[in-house]
């Protein structure tokens, strides 16, 4: 296809465009800024393709375990294998830091889950769904998924067991 890739790593120059990548998918209600969620554990890659960057992950090390947090490609970048190599990424992360599990968390809305396939290419095992988690985690945000303040979405976790 001639689209090529690679993950580099974060840098303190790269954060607004995060924030940007996440603002776009998830709105304005459901963004923090990336600066917040760093923390001696945390990992941040990005995709970057050219000059453009194409796509964030990141997640921290939890105990024995690795939860990923965020994965967003932007959507003209969606599907052409970009989600894989964050997945690839990070399962090759926690199994150098010798972790037992990788964690996600899923959206679930009308019938239609998000990570369904990527899940299901990385032999995920779903453990538990959650009725509007969300909504009761954040009462006061307006969640551009489900359109509905609190947010009715379902939380579906995953999990890889790595060792
Ligand atoms: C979900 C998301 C991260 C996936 O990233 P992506 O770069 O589009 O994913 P990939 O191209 O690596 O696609 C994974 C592919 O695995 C493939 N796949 C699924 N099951 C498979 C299997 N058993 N064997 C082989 N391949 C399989 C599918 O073709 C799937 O692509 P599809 O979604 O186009 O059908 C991306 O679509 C995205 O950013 N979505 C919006 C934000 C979001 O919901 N993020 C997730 C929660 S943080």
């Amino acid at each position: 296809m001639g689209i090529k890739a690679i993950l580099i790593d974060y840098e303190e120059k790269y954060a607004d465009i995060i924030n940007e990548i996440e603002e776009q998918q998830w709105g304005r209600w459901c963004t923090g800024d990336i600066r917040d969620e760093i923390t001696k554990h945390t990992c941040i890659k990005l995709a970057k393709i050219n000059k453009d960057i194409a796509g964030v992950g990141y997640g921290k090390i939890v105990g024995d375990a690795f939860y990923i947090q965020v994965i967003v490609i932007k959507p003209e970048y969606q599907h052409i294998h970009i989600g894989s190599m964050f997945m690839d990424y990070f399962i090759d992360y926690s199994k150098s830091h010798e972790l037992s599990n990788i964690v996600c968390e899923g959206v679930l809305v009308n019938n239609k889950m998000n990570i369904e396939n990527i899940m299901k290419k990385y032999n995920f095992k779903e453990v538990i769904r959650i009725k509007e988690y969300w909504g009761y985690r954040f009462p006061n945000d307006w969640c551009k998924e489900c359109g509905c303040k609190p947010c009715k979405c379902t939380n579906v976790i995953f999990v890889k067991n790595i060792k």
